[in-house]
């Protein structure tokens, strides 16, 4: 769809990497530049404006943008030989970290934006299309954005079902490996009823789950209208009498915020779904004090013993990076044993990669990458048996599951267990966005299937 003239609707394009929290912030980007005619296209020729919303966490991360900015600018081009202007803007986290390389190597970037700014991106686009350079806004500003972004008027996530929302961003913790506080600033929580007038927006449009969403999620601390600062677990409180609303998750959480009253809600609230994703990064005491992580790997280990006390069935996810400067044999030894001794019911792992800027990029004992390697193999390896297992021991159980759309085969449809496990069934589509039993007959590589306890019944 592309404007005609003197039509005041402009095509925009945004590419999404990285996280949940970018994906969220996509939405919003979207949200703020409605106003001035913008609307979502498929394609780059198709848009008036291009935004890359870029993640900085690992690896090649700033290659990646440049070759597809070195596409952007064939299409731009080629868009300006036909007398259309392209205003192409880069956002996120690469952004933020190396915005002025960017216009160096890329000086066909009109906007480049860090995380914190996105509330001026109109402005920023006026400027764009008078000015004659680029406008960069990489502050950090005293205001915060989540005073300036215009609340939704629906769940932006396809389907619609499962809606993602931010409450809390930027972190204070200072992980030896990690851009996150230098791209995404200090830590900060939006206030209470904003964050509950959001999420009975997005159940009046049909979600039935919210994810909440930061980076460092557990450490939110926003004001409420009773004039205290709300945690975690009272938020989750207050959006579990959402009516409506059956499923609440969180995520990233950091060990040293898990605190009591969260594990309890754990207990008490049934809409708070047993599966937490709980970064440990390694089970080494040296490693994670040459990382700054602020616990042990026993105080690890005690969390996740009383979080099983208070939800006994409660899935396990973590991060983990292997190759930290500094680890040897016996360090990643140790976060085997860690693997091992809690049984994780997924995780995602990674090589250690320097981030320019952090304290560990300029440690001495780096790791050599074939040794990264061959420790990361084996890190997958034992978790990938764990998952296994994990999901087979659903198989014969009945999980309710929150169909959230189609499958990929006809006639199938697909949904998440409580264990945020992918379930398939052969089902009808007016099942979407409803929670129904399902008992689980096997474990695919990533997935599971079942058949619909009730049609079971009426067969
Ligand atoms: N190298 C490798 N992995 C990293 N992560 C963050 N920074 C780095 C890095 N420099 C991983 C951590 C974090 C996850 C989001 O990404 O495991 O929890
Ligand atoms: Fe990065 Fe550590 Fe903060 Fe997580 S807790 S965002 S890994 S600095």
């Amino acid at each position: 769809m592309d404007a005609a003239p003197g039509d005041m609707r402009k095509g925009l394009h945004v590419i999404t990497w990285g996280c949940q929290m970018n994906v969220y912030d996509s939405a919003r980007m979207t949200d703020v530049l409605r106003p001035l005619g913008y609307r979502p296209v498929d394609t780059p020729d198709a848009a008036d404006m291009v935004i890359l919303n870029t993640c900085h966490i690992r690896d090649r991360a700033a290659e990646k943008v440049f070759s597809e900015l070195g596409r952007l600018r064939v299409v731009k081009d080629a868009r300006a030989t036909q007398g259309r202007r392209t205003v192409l803007a880069v956002a996120g986290c690469v952004a933020q970290a190396e915005g002025r390389e960017i216009l160096a190597r890329a000086p066909f970037v009109d906007i480049v934006l860090g995380p914190q700014t996105y509330h001026r991106l109109p402005e920023m686009v006026a400027r764009a299309s008078r000015a004659a350079g680029a406008v960069i806004d990489t502050d950090f500003p005293a205001e915060q954005k989540f005073d300036f972004l215009p609340d939704t008027q629906a769940p932006q996530t396809p389907g619609g079902v499962t809606s993602f929302l931010t409450i809390q961003e930027g972190c204070d913790k200072f992980c030896s490996f990690c851009v996150v506080p230098y791209t995404r600033g200090a830590e900060a929580s939006r206030p209470v009823a904003s964050v509950l007038a959001e999420a009975r927006r997005m159940v009046d449009a049909g979600a039935r789950e919210i994810t909440l969403l930061g980076q460092n999620v557990n450490a939110y601390h926003g004001a409420a209208p009773d004039g205290r600062v709300w945690g975690l677990a009272r938020l989750a409180e207050a959006l579990s009498a959402i009516p409506g609303l059956a499923r609440i998750r969180y995520t990233t959480s950091h060990p040293r915020d898990m605190d009591d009253a969260l594990i309890a809600a754990h207990r008490d609230l049934p809409a708070l779904m047993p599966f937490l994703h709980l970064p440990v990064q390694s089970g080494s005491d040296r490693i994670l004090d040459a990382m700054n992580r602020g616990h042990t790997a026993a105080q690890y280990l005690e969390l996740v013993h009383r979080l099983r006390e208070a939800r006994p069935d409660i899935a396990l996810s973590s991060d983990f990076i292997v190759g930290h400067p500094g680890e040897t044999d016996a360090d990643f030894e140790a976060t085997m044993q860690l693997i091992r001794d809690v049984g994780f019911a997924q995780a995602f792992s990674f090589k250690y990669s320097p981030r320019p800027g952090t304290p560990a990029a300029g440690a001495a004992l780096q790791v050599p990458e074939p040794v990264k390697d061959a420790r990361l193999q084996a890190l997958q390896a034992l978790l990938r048996t764990q998952q296994d297992a994990f999901n087979d021991a659903t198989v014969g159980r009945t999980l309710p599951v929150l169909f959230t759309g189609r499958g990929r085969k006809p006639g199938q449809i697909s949904g998440r267990s409580p264990y945020l496990q992918a379930v398939h069934v052969d089902g009808p589509d007016s099942l979407i966005g409803q929670i129904t039993d399902v008992e689980i007959a096997e474990r695919l590589t990533n997935s599971l299937s079942g058949t619909l306890v009730q049609e079971r019944a009426f067969a």
